[in-house]
C-alpha cells in the first residue's frame, strides 16, 4: 500500500467515525430508492415521514437528490435555508408537526442552479449531510435518492453501516420488473436489507364513473415482489391529489388525513413498520 493510499484510508475511517458518532442516536435509517425516476420515491418519502410524525414518533428526512432536489418544495419548505449552530453543527429545517429536513436545495442560490458534480464531490457533501447535521435522536431517518443506482444510493449504504434497510418504489407496468430486479440487486450487492417493493401509481379510480381504471395495469410491483422474494408493501393509486399536494408543498398523510391516498399510505407505512420490526427482532 502506499503511503497516499493509506492517508486515504485513515482519513475514510475517521469520517466513518465521525459519521457514526453522529448518527448513533437514530434508530433506523431508511433508504428510499428505484430503478428510474418519476415513479414517486420523494412523494413515498415525503408521505411516510408526516404518516410517521403523525405517530409521534421522531422523523428526519434527508435529501440525498444532489441534481433533483424535490423534498423542500415538496413539504412547503421552500426558500428556508438551513442554519448554522453555535457548535458548527448544521441545523435541519422543523417542518410541523416534526419533521426535521436537510436538502442540498436551501444552499442553491435558486431552485433553476443545476449541480454539476461528479461522484466524489457528491459522495462528500452526502458524509457531511450525515456526520455534521445535528439530527438528535430519532426513530426514523429517511433518505429521499435520485433514480437509479449510481453515486448518491451508493455512497450512503457505503457511509452508513448501520442502515435499516431499502425501500423500492416501482411502477405496475411489466417492465418495472426490470427495473425493480436493478433496485434489489443494488441492495443485495452493497449489502443493505430489502424492506420491500411499494407499488406506485397503481390503477386509477375515474372521478366521473367511479370505476377503476388500470392505467398502467396493476400488480407489477406486487408480481415483481414475488419473483425477486422480497416483501410486498402494497400499493398507492394513481390519484389527481397526489400531484396537487406535492405541487402545493402539503403532504397528503397531513392535508387529507382521511383521504384516500392516506388511507392506501396508511397501509403502505404499516407493512413498512411490520417488515422493520421482523428485521430487527432480536
Ligand atoms: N400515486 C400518484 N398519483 C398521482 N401522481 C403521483 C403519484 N405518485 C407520484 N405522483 C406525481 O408524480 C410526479 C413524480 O413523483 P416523485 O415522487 O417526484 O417521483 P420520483 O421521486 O421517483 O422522481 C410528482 O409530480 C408526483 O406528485
Ligand atoms: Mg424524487
Amino acid at each position: 500500500m502506499t503511503e497516499k493510499t493509506s492517508q486515504d484510508t485513515s482519513s475514510q475511517e475517521r469520517v466513518q467515525e465521525r459519521i457514526q458518532e453522529n448518527m448513533k442516536n437514530i434508530a433506523h435509517k431508511l433508504l428510499v430508492i428505484s430503478g428510474k425516476g418519476g415513479v414517486g420515491k420523494t412523494t413515498v418519502a415525503v408521505n411516510l415521514a408526516f404518516s410517521l410524525a403523525l405517530q409521534d414518533k421522531k422523523v428526519a428526512l434527508l435529501d440525498v437528490d444532489i441534481h433533483g432536489p424535490n423534498i423542500a418544495k415538496m413539504v412547503g419548505a421552500e426558500g428556508t435555508k438551513l442554519g448554522a449552530l453555535p457548535d458548527g453543527k448544521i441545523e435541519p429545517i422543523f417542518v410541523p408537526p416534526g419533521v426535521k429536513v436537510v436538502s442540498i436545495s436551501p444552499l442553491l442560490k435558486n431552485a433553476d442552479t443545476p449541480v454539476i458534480w461528479r461522484g466524489p464531490l457528491k459522495m462528500k457533501l452526502i458524509s457531511q449531510f450525515l456526520s455534521d447535521v445535528d439530527w438528535g435522536s430519532l426513530d426514523y431517518l429517511i433518505i429521499d435518492s435520485p433514480p437509479g443506482t449510481g453515486d448518491e444510493p451508493l455512497s450512503c449504504a457505503q457511509l452508513i453501516p448501520d442502515l435499516t434497510g431499502a425501500i423500492i418504489v416501482t411502477t405496475p407496468q411489466e417492465v418495472a420488473l426490470l427495473d425493480s430486479r436493478k433496485a434489489v440487486n443494488f441492495a443485495r450487492a452493497v449489502n443493505v436489507p430489502i424492506i420491500g417493493i411499494v407499488e406506485n401509481m397503481s390503477g386509477f379510480i375515474c372521478p366521473h364513473c367511479k370505476k377503476e381504471i388500470e392505467l398502467f395495469k396493476k400488480g407489477g410491483g406486487e408480481k415483481a415482489a414475488r419473483e425477486l422474494g422480497v416483501p410486498f408493501l402494497g400499493r398507492l393509486p394513481l390519484d389527481p391529489y397526489i400531484v396537487i399536494s406535492g405541487d402545493e408543498g402539503k403532504p397528503f398523510v397531513i392535508a387529507q388525513r382521511e383521504g384516500s391516498a392516506a388511507r392506501y399510505m396508511s397501509k403502505v407505512t404499516a407493512s413498512i413498520l411490520k417488515e422493520i420490526g421482523e428485521k430487527t427482532r432480536i
